[in-house]
């Protein structure tokens, strides 16, 4: 919630107490340049012993409540015909407004399911944007990815608030071209992650279904960070002001066929479900779901993670839930703002980004700016980022870089976990970055793997920048920071 203070300044209050805590410790800076060195510079390989702050992802890392941690106590454990699932598929059906719900065991598993199902080669798969690990499923079935995002959907320094949007004459244009038949389905993605978590609006989603239904193409929503998105629609688009967050999603909902999710992140568990209305779509995916995920009713889940989750989709209905991450993603922009530091602006759904091209115009794409930022700003802070630029696009046929549209240092922000403290140190440690960013280089792989390969790919500075920074933050800071 954002309270108004005295003075006029809005404040991300918490409305929740803490009540269990996780230690951390924030190791000096000698330490941090051995891990990321051992790291190859690659965030995805520090060990989390070594990290201060951890804003590598929101997946599965927002804090609990309560009544989740109960509910895991009552989960069925049975193979077949639990009642942990009952209560999950009642969930969705309240709150997302879908019949059948098929847990899988999480977001990725959903997509390759429905890759499997709706993707032929040669079709056509149109979104606002991709995800990495959409994108390597769709394509793995033949299916060719297209984004019609709109117009102004990647300039980092903006005031739409609605970048998560389809580009109608884009999408109209598709149709025109391939045919609806080659089209699988169309996609929008709720916050779409990779241009900054950016939110589509109510009224666009409502175009793009009524000009997809015309046609007869499948809307899929991508709902992992659904409760983000209904928070945006409520405080940005006109006519929502007044409505619950339950009712903005069924709202959203009953412009889709069917949607999956990433159960990791809206719903704070481990886990991921695909639910539509369509019982031939659902026979389909139960076809396969003992195949790749486990029996209809945990899907590949902990079942303890299935009660959990049909807890958490009813609790992010709730206003102080689907805003604890957004008003504090929003303070975080607004402090990197007033700093000068190049951060995605409107603030969205799951992180706070920064511009690596804006903040490191020194480093062309093919030295990779983005993963350079992300290692930098865990060199100087022990928090860590997440790399979303070309280092998590993989090369194209010919074994070339394909430069990614955005390059960007993503500090994600985990609900309910980190404090207005940890963001000032992190926007802090980032000023001080900026101001000795010429000290920063850039990168090159040194072991890449084929596909997805920001997981595990290790990567070398050019010119032993690391050893240059860490002495220039030690000379300002001292050794124990
Ligand atoms: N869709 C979206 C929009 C996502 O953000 C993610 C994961 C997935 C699908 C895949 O779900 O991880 O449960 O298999 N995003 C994580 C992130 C990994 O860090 O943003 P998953």
């Amino acid at each position: 919630m954002q309270v108004t203070l005295t003075n006029g300044t809005k404040l991300p209050i918490e409305m929740h107490k803490v009540r269990i805590v996780q230690r951390c410790t924030l190791q000096p800076v000698a330490h941090r340049l051995a891990a990321i060195t051992a790291a190859g510079y690659n965030t995805f390989l520090l060990r989390t012993r070594d990290v201060f702050i951890d804003m590598l992802t929101d997946s599965g890392t927002n804090a609990m409540s309560d009544n989740q941690l109960a509910a895991m106590m009552v989960a069925d454990d049975a193979y077949a015909g639990g009642d942990s699932y009952y209560r999950l598929a009642d969930a969705c059906r309240d709150v997302m407004g879908f019949e059948f719900c098929i847990p899988v065991h999480q977001g990725r598993a959903a997509e390759h399911l429905l890759a499997k199902i709706l993707v032929k080669p040669g079709d056509r798969v149109v979104m606002n944007y991709h995800f990495t690990t959409t994108k390597a499923h769709f394509e793995l079935q033949g299916g060719t990815v297209h984004e019609i995002y709109c117009e102004g959907a990647l300039e980092t320094a903006s005031t739409n608030p609605f970048k998560g949007n389809i580009d109608l004459n884009k999408f109209q244009a598709l149709i025109d071209k391939f045919g609806p038949k080659k089209i699988s389905f169309v996609r929008m993605e709720a916050t779409t992650n990779l241009i900054g978590g950016q939110p589509f609006s109510m009224a666009n989603l409502r175009a793009v279904s009524a000009m997809a239904r015309k046609h007869g193409i499948p809307v899929m929503i991508d709902t992992s960070l659904i409760s983000e998105n209904a928070y945006f629609i409520k405080r940005r688009e006109a006519g929502y002001a007044d409505m619950g967050i339950k009712e903005i999603i069924l709202e959203m909902m009953g412009h889709a066929d069917m949607m999956y999710m990433s159960g990791r992140k809206s719903t704070a568990v481990r886990g991921g479900m695909i639910a539509t209305n369509s019982k031939v779509l659902f026979e389909q995916v139960k076809a396969w779901l003992p195949v790749y995920e486990g029996f209809l009713t945990y899907g590949g889940m902990s079942s303890k993670e299935v009660e959990a989750m049909a807890v958490g989709m009813r609790e992010m209905c709730d206003i102080e839930v689907a805003s604890s991450g957004a008003d504090l993603i929003q303070y975080f922009v607004d402090q990197m703002v007033a700093a000068g530091l190049p951060a995605v602006t409107p603030a969205g759904g799951l992180a706070g980004h920064v511009d690596a091209i804006k903040f490191l115009p020194h480093i062309p794409q093919s030295a990779y700016p983005a993963g350079c930022l992300a290692a930098a700003i865990y060199l100087v802070s022990g928090a860590r980022p997440m790399e979303r630029g070309t280092v998590s696009m993989d090369r194209d046929k010919q074994g070339r870089d394909v430069f990614a549209d955005l390059e960007l240092a993503r500090l994600a922000v985990p609900r309910r976990v980190y404090s207005m403290a940890h963001i000032d140190y992190v926007v802090d440690r980032l000023k001080w970055l900026h101001a000795h960013r010429d000290l920063i280089g850039g990168l090159r792989f040194v072991e890449e793997p084929p596909v997805l390969r920001f997981f595990f790919g290790r990567l070398e500075p050019l010119n032993d920048w690391g050893t240059k920074l860490a002495k220039a933050f030690e000379a300002d800071f001292g050794p124990e920071q």
